[in-house]
Formats: structure tokens, sequence, C-alpha cells
């Protein structure tokens, strides 16, 4: 596999991309990138804000557009929103500019990190937390095609973080 300067992390709203990005990137020394947040400094507004405003679709597009940015950055973790690789081709955009790395976890692990953190995810914030679960299970039925075209896949767990890490070290340097 040929050295990658930029690692792109998916997968479902909740799946812990940005805390386990930022391990990642302080353990291999590189920058750290929140799309969503990037999105939200150079627009000077939250998701939330945006989806209330222009929608979904508009977000889509903002989302693809910072996607494109990303491919002149190096040594950088990028981690992505849920939706950014399900949506404009953005998958492929991702494989062609770096090594990208779906972050596994089960639909009831992710209601679980995701109940109290509902509000600034534009998505799920109207739902109960019963409507909760049979959302993430259809959802991630919809979205697992996507995911799955990452070149690697991490079934997360706490005790093997350090050693993914490790694992991931070895393939950018
Ligand atoms: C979304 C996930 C969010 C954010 C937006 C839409 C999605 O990112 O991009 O609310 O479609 O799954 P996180 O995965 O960081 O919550």
């Amino acid at each position: 596999m040929k050295k990658e300067d930029k690692i792109f992390l998916v997968g479902f709203m909740g799946c812990g991309k940005s805390t386990f990005g930022r391990k990642i990137a302080s353990a291999l020394n590189w920058n750290f990138v929140d799309l969503d947040e990037y999105i939200e400094e150079k627009e000077g507004k939250s998701i939330s804000r945006i989806f209330e405003e222009f929608g979904e679709a508009y977000f889509r597009d903002l989302e693809t557009s910072t996607l494109k940015e990303t491919q002149k950055w190096n040594k950088t973790i990028v981690s992505c929103g849920g939706g950014t690789p399900c949506f404009n081709n953005n998958a492929e955009l991702i494989n062609n500019s770096g090594l990208s790395v779906y972050i596994s976890l089960s639909p009831e692990t992710l209601k679980d990190r995701l109940e109290g953190e509902k509000s600034k995810r534009p998505l799920i914030a109207s739902l109960s937390n019963i409507e909760l679960l049979s959302f993430i299970q259809n959802k991630l039925s919809e979205r697992e095609a996507f995911y799955n075209k990452a070149k690697i896949k991490f079934d997360y767990s706490d005790d093997k973080a350090e050693s993914f890490i490790d694992y991931l070290r070895s393939l950018v340097s």
C-alpha cells in the first residue's frame, strides 16, 4: 500500500471520529481537522443553523466543496461528518486523496453515545430516545455500503485503540 499523507475517518454520528481522530493526530504528530467545525468556522454558522436556513442539500454541497479543499493538505487527520461519504461521490474523492478508515460501532452503542448528544445534530435533534435506536438502525443500513468503501474498517473498542494507531503509523510512515 502506498504511504498516505492524509487519513479520513468516516462512520456514523457518535462513533468517535473526532475524539479518536485527535488521539491519532497527536500520536502521529499530524494535524487534526474536524470537517464540521471547519465548515462552521468558514460559514460563521453552526451546522444546525446551516440546515435550518438553507436545508440539507445546501449543506451537502458545502460539505463536498470543503472536502475538496482537504486535498491540498498533508499530514492531516480529517474527521468527516457522518454523512460525508454518502453523498456526491465523496467516498471516491476521499479514497483518491488519502487513507480512509471506517470506525464501526453497533447501533446499540451508537444510541447510548448519542442519547445526550442530539441537540447539535439536526438529523436526530427532534427524536426521542426511543425513536433514536430505530433511526440509527435504518440510517446505518442505508449508509453502510458507503462506509464500507473505506480502505480499512475498524470495529472500535477502547482496548484495541492503541494497537490500531500503531497499525496506522506503519501505513503512513
Ligand atoms: C451528519 C453528521 C454530522 C453533521 C451533520 C450531518 C450526518 O456529523 O455532519 O449533522 O448526516 O450523519 P457527526 O458525524 O460529526 O455528528
